[in-house]
């Protein structure tokens, strides 16, 4: 199988970062496609906690080449402060390990204050985007006038940033918001311009090539499925295409890459959500602090970018069904399953309610979902803790009926459990 494609199910946050991690190890390249430094992967090594934004989790095993695809946003003093903070951590970080496409686009402080001024001035229709200048470096280049990776080597690279940033500075005094400093801009984006040039390259060439002679590439999705700017819930979502299918044009890879593909929905054993937007399914008070955690543990559910209390729910079937759908998955992975131990009774989505009518598929895709009322199937639940099981045989029957509930509504099979933030707390079903 050359290509594996990971993706998240639901709002992102999925644990996506650990799952790359694990099958990183037998990778020779590990890709994201879409999205910036608003994603958070966190793998834990042993007593290290590795935070990424950028650079797939994958880089942290010795063999896999990083790819960062055209797909991306890349904001360049946030992938250095990565760079340097994997330097430390003892992991090499070389132009032959990263390759970052050329035609990536750049992310510049001029984006961030636009995202930032252009969320006030929302109100209470606040997207609850991460600030990083992610909506704003997708507009554009939709307009044809961003700043990709490959302007870094031509000579009016400083003069085309230049005329970005006053436009910048037009609309900000529009919003009300400050401006920005055009020659700190230039002075930082000619250091960046230094430190960044050796790791350019056509990676779509690289990857087919690595493709094409058997080798095998890991896709990493960024975000999840219902944040996509197309399929995800409009206009709750980020700006990319986050889905399976986008690592095509993401990495310029050829659509006839997906007859073998392996596509890999990775699904929390709860949902959680960051952001504004609807959440059918969500809980409150005591079960809600139960499942989320008090934030004392690197894996409660606080956001790796933002630190913000994510909010939390029962796991919604439907919209797994409609993940499955639309991103074609042919498996599951199922994370954080240990901190279903000890609730007494379960809840599994299996359907909404609207006007009298149950209703298994939504008519006009999950965008208008405050109107929908969650149907739910209640399953026993499990007292022990499954954090120490490694094998499938030993998971508690109330937990094995719980993933088979998941797989049956899912329609796909389940391949893998995590139990635990540590690398190895995983439990493979073959
Ligand atoms: P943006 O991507 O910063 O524009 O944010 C748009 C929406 O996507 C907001 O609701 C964010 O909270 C959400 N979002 C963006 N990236 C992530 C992520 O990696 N995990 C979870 N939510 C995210």
């Amino acid at each position: 199988m050359p290509l594996q494609i990971i993706v998240g199910t639901q709002w992102g946050d999925e644990g996506k970062g650990r799952i790359v991690d694990w099958f990183a190890a037998n990778s020779d390249i590990v890709a994201r496609y879409n999205g910036g430094d608003n994603a958070g992967h966190s793998v834990t090594v042993g007593s290290k906690l590795f935070k990424l934004h950028l650079i797939p989790s994958g880089i942290i095993h010795p063999k896999p080449v990083a790819v960062l695809g055209n797909g991306m946003v890349i904001n360049p003093r946030s992938l250095l402060d990565e760079i340097e903070m994997l330097h430390k951590a003892g992991i090499q970080v070389n132009p032959d390990r990263l390759r970052i496409s050329h035609a990536a686009h750049l992310i510049t402080p001029a984006h961030q204050a636009l995202d930032k001024a252009q969320e006030a001035a929302r109100g209470k229709g606040s997207i609850g985007t991460t600030g990083r200048g992610i909506g704003p470096a997708y507009t554009d280049k939709a307009s044809r006038r961003g700043l990709r990776m490959a302007d870094l080597l031509s000579a009016d690279f400083f003069e085309h940033l230049s005329v970005l940033v006053d436009d910048a500075n037009q609309q900000l005094g529009l919003l009300g918001a400050p401006q920005i400093n055009l020659i700190n801009i230039i002075e930082a984006y000619q250091h960046f311009r230094k430190m960044l040039l050796p790791y350019i390259a056509d990676t779509s060439l690289e990857v087919c090539s690595a493709m094409a002679a058997g080798q095998r590439v890991l896709a990493e999705g960024a975000q999840g499925t219902l944040l996509d700017i197309d399929h995800g819930t409009y206009p709750f979502v980020t700006s990319s295409t986050t889905i399976a299918s986008g690592v095509f044009p993401g990495l310029g890879i050829g659509i006839s890459a997906a007859n073998d593909a392996e596509v890999s929905g990775v699904c929390k054993s709860f949902q959680t959500r960051v952001g504004s937007g609807p959440f059918p399914t969500e809980v409150f008070d005591e079960l809600a602090l139960r499942l989320r955690g008090t934030g004392e543990n690197p894996w409660d559910e606080y956001g790796t970018t933002t630190g913000r209390a994510r909010r939390v729910g029962w796991l919604d079937g439907v919209l797994l069904r409609y993940a499955v759908r639309i991103n074609g998955l042919t498996e599951l992975v199922i994370t954080k399953l240990d901190i279903l131990s000890g609730i007494e009774t379960l809840k599994l989505c299996i359907a909404y309610r609207k006007g009298g009518k149950t209703i298994s598929d939504l008519p006009f895709g999950p965008s208008n979902l405050e109107d929908y009322e969650p149907v739910y199937q209640e399953l026993p639940g499990w007292l022990e803790d499954v954090s120490a099981i490694r094998q499938w045989a030993d998971l508690p029957q109330a937990a094995k009926d719980y993933l088979d509930s998941i797989a049956r509504l899912a329609g796909v099979p389940v391949r893998l459990v995590s139990v635990g933030p540590e690398r190895n707390q995983i439990v493979s079903n073959s």
